[in-house]
């Protein structure tokens, strides 16, 4: 592994591979003992849009690898003054081991990862959100004791979380199914891709545009914001066309009765969800955010170790 940009680019031993390691990194994290894997080494941290999750857990795991994580914000970097990637790659890749990007365009993370000679971390894309995925791969196993077999229902907007969360149940054997209005289903090449990684696994995809459809028999309810980060202005015609795909009590209670409610975070309680389901018994919201930390830490180590 170069780079950390897709699941989809994955194989299933690679994902199985970063969960144990991750779920080893947590362990010694929580035991107190030291494991200083990228020593002297240093990531570069590319932000331009917000997060509190990312860049947090980013920081502190690479504090904790005994490393040291450079923030680096696009109103202060060239880049956001038009200096090209290519350049900006080529520079970066003098001072740094590691490039962690959160952007807008999935493009500009790829044209990154080509250009730079050192690996490249997809920390959210408009397409993508593959840290966020791995974390929460882990805290489905950690909850469930396995991933194949097991169904997530995903019900919103078809958007960066639907399209990881397809390539990250594709590859592991979870089936699969998404409700989303019509006109705001999954990208469209991601489900062409997905469909791959589904029959290499035997896992089942379902897209419908039935919250009841998918939700059925679930053992995992997934949901995230209607207007992610750049979608700002659709936000009122956004709220009317998805009110009917709000995870509510009504809705949760079709699951499995053993179902955890997941949302990657940050969450807009009486729009997507209710309070009633995010801070019920069965939501795992905050241990999904802690496995970020240990999640990106396996990440790390793997590719700049
Ligand atoms: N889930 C997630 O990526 O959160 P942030 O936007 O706070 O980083
Ligand atoms: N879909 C959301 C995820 C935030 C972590 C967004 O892109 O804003």
């Amino acid at each position: 592994m170069n780079d950390f940009i897709s699941l989809h680019d994955c194989t299933p031993e690679q994902i199985s591979g970063l969960l144990e390691l991750a779920i080893k990194l947590k362990k010694e994290q929580k035991a107190g003992i030291p494991h200083p894997l990228l020593k002297g080494k240093t990531l570069g941290m590319i932000f331009t849009k917000s997060s509190t999750r990312t860049r947090v857990s980013f920081e502190v795991g690479m504090t904790q690898l005994g490393g040291y994580p450079l923030f680096l914000s696009s109103n202060d970097l060239q880049l956001g003054r038009g200096e090209p990637i290519y350049d900006t790659a080529k520079v970066l890749e003098r001072y740094l081991d590691g490039i962690m990007i959160r952007t807008f365009s999935h493009q500009d993370v790829l044209d990154l990862a080509k250009y730079a000679d050192i690996p490249v971390i997809n920390a959210l894309t408009d397409l993508l959100h593959p840290c966020q995925v791995l974390a929460d791969l882990q805290t489905i196993y950690e909850k469930k004791g396995a991933l194949k077999g097991l169904k997530l229902a995903y019900i919103g907007d078809g958007n960066n979380m639907a399209n990881s969360l397809l390539y990250g149940c594709g590859k592991m054997g979870l089936d699969c199914a998404v409700a989303t209005p019509a006109g705001y289903e999954p990208d469209a090449e991601v489900v062409e891709n997905a469909k791959g990684d589904f029959a290499a696994s035997g896992a089942s995809m379902l897209l419908t545009q039935d919250p009841a459809e998918a939700i059925k028999d679930a053992d995992i309810v997934y949901t995230d914001t209607w207007v992610s980060m750049g979608m700002e202005a659709e936000k009122a015609e956004r709220v009317k066309l998805f009110m009917p795909y709000q995870v509510n009590g009504a809705l949760f209670a079709k699951a499995k009765d053993d179902a955890i409610f997941m949302h990657c975070l940050p969450a807009y309680r009486g729009y997507e969800v209710t309070e009633d389901v995010i801070d019920g018994a069965h939501s795992v919201i905050f241990d999904e955010a802690e496995n970020r930390l240990h999640a990106q830490k396996a990440v790390m180590a793997t590719l700049m170790g």
